[in-house]
């Protein structure tokens, strides 16, 4: 194999496919979460500019992964949380992607399944093998689901805080969650409604848009036992917060993610589920 050197800088590959080859890349996941070891994407963080580069290519799928829950008994509870709630947004917008296909969405609803069973279990007790198992495989799942569907908006508005506030991504993803899929609801109604189904939550005789809004309400809900902090406990300045909320949106629209939505996303819409955030 012939490994060509990419020409510029790395950042000159944002938003474009990374076309060369490059050396045979090995991934062992120590966390239940990124999915990295299955997907053609990177993020590589530009300090200079504050943003966080999504880049891709099939060239960064690795040729070997190694995934052995035994290597995520040590992770702490705190990272526990973040990375599990990283694979259920994998997972969740891999569904109610606008790029959702049938074999995703077979892996993307057995994350979904074994997240809600297994991640609080592992929060509470590291060393519970069983539940970490349930929680890797559920993090390859939703790896395999969001590399063929893409994430949606709850990635896309993630990266800018991450990358201004330096706020771990599963755990920006955890603070966006709810609100952001409140917004996606009612483009996918139908689809949440199936997840509601997929974790028991939808009861007979509720409407569809009832069913979703219960799948919601149970995300909430696992944040809240997780003791997901907000932006305020994590240290964010409430005024340099909302002095980025221009560059954030314009940010997380140029990411392309939020576009994958069903329901679009003007930047006016960004803006203020961003301000939501704020308690
Ligand atoms: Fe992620």
């Amino acid at each position: 194999m012939l490994y060509i050197w990419l020409e510029g800088e790395i950042n000159d590959y944002l938003g474009k496919i990374i076309p060369n080859p490059i050396p045979p890349l090995v991934a062992i996941p120590t966390t239940a979460g990124t999915g990295s070891e299955v997907t053609q994407f990177t993020i590589i963080s530009d300090t200079k500019r504050d943003i966080k580069m999504l880049l891709k290519g099939p060239c960064l799928i690795p040729k070997l992964a190694v995934i052995d829950p035994f290597f995520t008994l040590s992770a702490p509870p705190k990272v526990t949380s973040s990375t599990g709630l990283d694979a259920l947004t994998h997972a969740i917008e891999a569904y109610t992607s606008k790029k959702a296909q049938p074999l995703s969405d077979i892996f993307a609803i057995s994350a979904v399944k074994r997240i809600f069973k297994n991640l609080l279990k592992t929060y509470n007790n590291g060393k519970d093998t069983d539940a970490r198992r349930e929680m890797s495989i559920a993090a390859l799942e939703a790896g395999i689901a969001f590399n063929n569907s893409s994430v949606t908006i709850v990635h896309g508005m993630s990266r800018p805080i991450g990358a201004i506030f330096h706020i771990p991504h599963g755990l920006s993803n955890a603070m966006l969650l709810n609100n952001c899929l409140e917004f996606a609801l009612k483009g996918a109604v139908e689809r949440f409604c199936d997840l509601a189904k997929a974790i028991g939550t939808y009861k007979e005789g509720m409407t569809e848009l009832e069913g979703g809004q219960s799948f919601i309400n149970s995300v909430g809900k696992l944040c809240s036992d997780l003791n997901i902090q907000t932006l305020e406990e994590f240290g964010v300045d409430r005024n340099e917060y909302f002095g980025s909320l221009d560059k954030m949106a314009e940010d997380a629209l140029q990411s392309g993610s939020p576009q994958n939505t069903r329901r679009n996303p003007q930047k006016e819409d960004i803006v203020k589920i961003y301000r939501s955030l704020w308690k």
